[in-house]
C-alpha cells in the first residue's frame, strides 16, 4: 500500500499504483476538466515526488520540468509515501 500524508497531516493509504485524484478531491483539492488543461488541480509536493508516476504530457505543458509540482487529477502514487499540500 502506498500513503498519501495531506496538508493536514491526514494520510490516506492507497493501492500501489492508483490516481490520487478520489482522495485529493475528498480532502478538498479543487479540480475542473481532469484532464490536464486547465490547471486547476495543481498541488504541491513536498515530498516523495519519486513516488508518484512520470508526469503526463499535459503535465509537462502546464507545469514544465518540476518535481515541486503536479496535476492531481493526472499522477499517480507509484509506491512509499507522498507529502502534498494545495
Ligand atoms: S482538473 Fe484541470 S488540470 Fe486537473
Amino acid at each position: 500500500m502506498a500513503k498519501l500524508q495531506l496538508s493536514d497531516n491526514e494520510e490516506i493509504e492507497l493501492e500501489d499504483g492508483s490516481p490520487i485524484k478520489d482522495a485529493c478531491e475528498e480532502a478538498g483539492v479543487p479540480f475542473a476538466c481532469t484532464e490536464g488543461v486547465c490547471g486547476t488541480c495543481v498541488i504541491e509536493v513536498k515530498e516523495g515526488h519519486e513516488n508518484l508516476s512520470p508526469m503526463t504530457q499535459e503535465e509537462l505543458d502546464f507545469l514544465g520540468e518540476t518535481t515541486e509540482e503536479r496535476l492531481a487529477c493526472q499522477c499517480r502514487i507509484q509506491h512509499g509515501s507522498v507529502k502534498i499540500e494545495y
